[in-house]
């Protein structure tokens, strides 16, 4: 039996390989740390779970609506209002399997064969995956360390064609951390504007900013912005909510529709139970400021901390990120230093020698760097950045 081309051209996920290295010395006894991590280490929040159990006591535990039902449908229409500022009716809007479908069933709504999306470097491991297995050709555009990794708009003119459809903003990032500003968001938007490219806007650590800069939905710039743009977001990183699979996204109702018929055929509906689980994260106004507040104290309080102990690691240059959980380093300098012959296998020398696991950067189109999620606790955090030291020390030859 052969495997189709479409999968054959997949890339295997850079975290899970780590993951499974990490794995499998912790099932021999070593006491490994992980940094790997893409997801919050707070439960979900007691509301939450009791707004999940009364759902199974109430019977809500039948197939819904493909597009997700129309009380949560509400709700996010409120949360876009009363967060950004935007309005959107229930028909612009569609929950999802996780944010990940949302982003999955756009690209297949929106792509033709051949149809170039831009990407900007660092991105999410799962963007050209999902452009791909589309049909579509992901164009890759460098954002600069000395630009917090963000691509600018004169960039951006350079590599648009007339194959061009879309770009992907993810602010804050996943790897990076960085967040675009209102300026640089705006310019980018111009020229998408004017060479009618649709503008996908992954805002998922939203909640997850710990400078007193606002978050700004390229969305909420203009009406012209807002009818060129598709956001994604969702409950997994806001709500520590990882395994509920509840994502959504708001936009133009001809793509929003074109993505629920999508979905009506690959999933049916996102789970029934943790949809209303998802309706309570956002009814509970008091319990929802109130786990996003503290979420926010601890994360930012590990960042301040964690943040100057790598940064200063001989070797490693690093910005301070504004956002999400992840730390992102570029560290050529001690891998040369190391004797090694890439970033890839001096992640694979620390995990061996060091026990710490972190993901290296080529899975997110960075090869000269690292990325360090902080959601784990500070003693471990602390451990950890003493472990990458003794071995930067060490190995330097
Ligand atoms: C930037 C980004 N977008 C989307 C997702 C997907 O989120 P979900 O778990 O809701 O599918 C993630 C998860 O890691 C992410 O980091």
């Amino acid at each position: 039996m052969t495997l189709s081309k479409r999968v054959k051209q997949l890339s295997p996920s850079s975290t899970l390989a780590i993951s499974a290295k990490a794995k499998q010395l912790r099932d021999e006894g070593h006491d490994v740390i992980g940094l790997g991590v893409g997801e919050p280490d707070f439960n979900t929040p007691d509301y939450i779970n009791d707004a999940a159990k009364k759902a199974i006591d109430d019977g809500f535990t039948k197939y819904t609506p493909s597009g997700g039902i129309p009380e949560l449908k509400r709700a996010i229409v409120k949360k876009f209002k009363e967060d950004n500022d935007l309005s959107y009716t229930v028909n612009e809007v569609i929950v999802t399997t996780g944010a990940k479908y949302s982003l999955y069933a756009l690209f297949q709504a929106v792509i033709d064969e051949g149809d170039e999306i831009i990407i900007p470097t660092p991105y999410w491991v799962s963007y050209p995956e999902h452009v791909k297995l589309a049909g579509g050709k992901p164009v890759y555009v460098e954002g600069l360390e000395e630009n917090d990794f963000k691509i600018t708009k004169e960039q951006l003119e350079q590599v648009i064609t007339d194959k061009t459809k879309a770009i992907v903003i993810n602010s804050p990032s996943n790897p990076t951390g960085m967040m675009y500003s209102k300026e640089e968001l705006e310019a980018i938007g111009n020229v998408c504007l004017e060479h009618n490219i649709l503008i996908v806007s992954d805002e998922i650590y939203e909640k997850l900013i710990y400078t007193d800069e606002p978050h700004v939905s390229i969305a909420s710039i203009s009406d012209e912005l807002k009818k060129q743009t598709v956001i994604i977001n969702g409950v997994s990183k806001s709500h520590a909510m990882t395994g509920w699979r509840i994502g959504y996204a708001v936009g133009p109702e001809k793509i929003i529709q074109a993505m629920t018929n999508h979905a009506s055929h690959a999933t049916s509906n996102p789970t029934s139970i943790a949809q209303y689980a998802a309706l309570e994260a956002y009814e509970n106004e008091t319990e929802n400021k109130k786990m996003n507040a503290e979420m926010k104290k601890v994360f930012s309080e590990r960042l301040d901390i964690f943040y100057e102990k790598i940064a200063n690691i001989q070797g490693f240059s690093c910005n301070k990120p504004h956002g999400a959980f992840y730390i992102f380093p570029n560290v050529e300098e001690a891998v040369k230093m190391g004797g090694y012959n890439s970033v890839d296998e001096w992640v694979a020398a620390l995990l061996e020698e060091e026990k710490v696991a972190l993901v290296p950067g080529s899975g997110f189109g960075a090869p000269n760097n690292v990325r360090l999620s902080y959601a784990t606790s500070l003693d471990f955090l602390n451990e950890a950045a003493k472990r990458i030291e003794r071995f930067v020390k060490n190995s330097t030859k």
